[in-house]
């Protein structure tokens, strides 16, 4: 990874949209410009809410062109990994405190032949994931504690998120930064400035009275300004 400002990217969550109209509200936030789209997988387990199986993602899938990643937040990710990936998730987001053999779970990944990348929750530190920045391809920096959308931003993660750009550069690894959780006009650029070039929105990209156009627009000019 260069010191060069790695490129905006914007992965709405979809937790905010209108779960009867899946595949409508997909193709509108492609239609909206953003780059992908994020799923939040919650098991009612590793997080105390239940969402998406790979069955309705699949059913999404058909409707954009746009890439799907699978934000694992449950207990037994190399269980479910399979799944995702047939589903039509190329990337697959594992949390580091669900995985026992967090090395060997990354590399199963990718012989399943998606992009595999890890979570920290906001206690968890940077060092979790020193030993494993040669397997993923993102870190995704939970500026929340995961469970719900429209929670308050924890700005206390934005040390941690330049911490991790330092180890990525340390590292020379090619890494992408994401950060998930109350990010909008008034937070992006604190995130962006210590680190984050990827970044999940829902409320605020839901709640804006001008249209999600508008919020996924102004997310990124905000976010690049920061550069
Ligand atoms: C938490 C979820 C949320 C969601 C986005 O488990 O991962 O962070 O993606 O939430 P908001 O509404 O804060 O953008």
């Amino acid at each position: 990874m260069t010191a060069e400002p790695r490129p905006i990217q914007i992965a709405p969550s979809v937790l905010p949209a209108d779960f009867a109209r899946l595949g409508e509200e997909v193709a509108a936030l492609e239609k909206a410009g953003v780059d992908r789209i994020q799923w939040d997988v919650m098991d009612g387990n590793f997080v105390p809410n239940l969402t998406f199986g790979p069955d309705v993602i699949a059913a999404c899938r058909p409707h954009v062109d746009l890439p799907f990643e699978a934000h694992l937040m449950v207990e037994r990710p190399d269980e479910l990994a399979p799944r995702y990936v047939e589903a039509g998730c190329e990337r697959l987001i594992v949390h580091a405190e669900a995985c026992t053999h967090l090395h060997r779970t990354l590399g199963g990944i990718a012989e399943l032949g998606a992009r595999a990348s890890v979570a920290l929750n906001p206690a968890t530190p940077v060092s979790a994931v020193a030993h494993v920045l040669d397997l993923v391809d993102m870190v995704l920096i939970m500026t929340v504690n995961p469970g719900f959308g429209g929670q308050r931003y924890i700005a206390t993660m934005e040390p941690k998120i330049a911490e991790l750009r330092a180890l990525v550069l340390a590292q020379g690894a090619d890494v992408d930064i994401e950060v998930d959780g109350g990010i909008g006009p008034d937070t992006v650029a604190g995130a962006a400035r210590a680190g984050a070039n990827v970044l999940v929105a829902g409320s605020s990209l839901y709640r804006d009275p001008d249209g999600l156009e508008h919020a996924v627009t102004e997310l990124r000019g905000l976010a690049e300004a920061t550069r």
